[in-house]
């Protein structure tokens, strides 16, 4: 089968159509014939040799967790689907999932049903934003109606669906995001908008209940000024985590990171609130395999509002 292929650690050059074995499942399994195939800061950090590329197993390997396709094969003991139903996913993670390629085989209930209101881009743009974005709304800050949720980055792949599940909770939802992207944040539900370049949102907003920080550093830090006593930091890019649950604990607040897992039941979650028309998941730009590299010169960019998605 055709795949994307990383042979050694680099910069996006290092990304080339090639071929691979075709996988078969075991039981339990189901292989999907993939449609398309999201792209995640995640793929470049582990294609530069960070990320997860410690689990990665020995080169090559294929990137890619999102997947959305149709199943083509099920193993001994799939209850769940069956050849031809339309599905979406992140399995596996952190291992490697492979999902850069034609055919990806993973555990069946690491998978949802495709629904229709999503087509198999916006499906395959979901999984890992959408579960990330779920995991720390509703499992780790358990976000209730009322609360003030601020989210950095709003606009991004994460950000765009994170504010739209807080909305469904019943929280006030404020987002940081340059100017240009406030009015499609105000559309997807935004209540406040702050535009981070040239205003320093701790001097701008009154305290908030939770803060979902998915840039890290000194923006972490910063969040803590408009932490409530009792309130929660969760801090997503990984490395950036420690620093800010140290500064957290140095004045009594509470910090945590967090790494998104797979979860079936989650993306039917999300399903749902995209078939009640509550969740529109946002692709800036799709690629063929073959410019998988592109794909990621324009992740690492930083600027992209929503997701990026390799059609495969
Ligand atoms: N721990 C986990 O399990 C987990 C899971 C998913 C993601 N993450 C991490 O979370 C981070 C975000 O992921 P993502 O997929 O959402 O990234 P993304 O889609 O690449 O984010 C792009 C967005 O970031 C915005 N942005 C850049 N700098 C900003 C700033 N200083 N303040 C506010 N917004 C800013 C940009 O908006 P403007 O153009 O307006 O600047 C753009 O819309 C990454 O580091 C990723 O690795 C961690």
């Amino acid at each position: 089968m055709r795949a994307v292929v990383l042979d050694r650690f680099g910069e996006p050059d290092v990304l080339s159509v090639g071929q691979r074995p075709m996988p078969r499942p075991l039981p339990t399994e189901i292989r999907v014939k993939v449609a398309a195939a999201g792209v995640n800061p995640i793929d470049c950090k582990t294609r530069a040799g960070q990320g997860m590329s410690p689990f990665l197993g020995d080169l090559p390997a294929v990137l890619g967790w999102d997947v959305a396709g149709v199943v083509d094969a099920v193993g001994v003991g799939v209850s769940r689907f069956a050849v031809g139903d339309p599905v979406f996913g992140m399995p596996w993670f952190p291992r490697q999932a492979g999902g850069y390629a034609e055919y990806v085989t993973a555990p069946s209930r690491q998978f949802a049903a495709r629904p229709p209101a999503l087509n198999d881009i916006q499906a395959a743009a979901l999984p890992l934003a959408g579960l990330t974005a779920w995991q720390a709304l509703v499992d780790v800050a358990k976000v209730t109606e009322g609360q003030r949720v601020l989210i950095h980055a709003a606009a991004g792949g994460v950000g765009h669906l994170a504010v739209q599940i807080a909305k469904s909770l019943g929280a006030y939802v404020i987002g940081t995001a340059s100017a240009a992207k406030h009015r499609l944040l105000g559309d997807l539900g935004l209540d406040e908008a702050v535009n981070y370049q040239g205003t320093r949102f701790e001097q701008v907003l009154d305290p908030v209940d939770v803060v979902l920080d998915l840039i890290g550093g000194d923006v972490a830090v910063r969040s803590l000024d408009l932490l409530r006593p009792d309130g929660l930091l969760v801090c997503l890019p990984s490395k950036a985590a420690a620093d800010a649950i140290t500064a957290a604990e140095e004045r009594g607040l509470r910090a945590t990171g967090m790494i998104v897992e797979p979860d079936g039941h989650a993306l039917d979650k999300l399903a749902d609130l995209a078939t009640d028309g509550a969740l529109r998941v946002l692709v800036a730009e799709t690629f063929g395999l073959d410019r998988a590299a592109d794909a990621h010169r324009l992740s690492e960019g930083g600027r992209t509002t929503g997701k990026i998605v390799l059609t495969v």
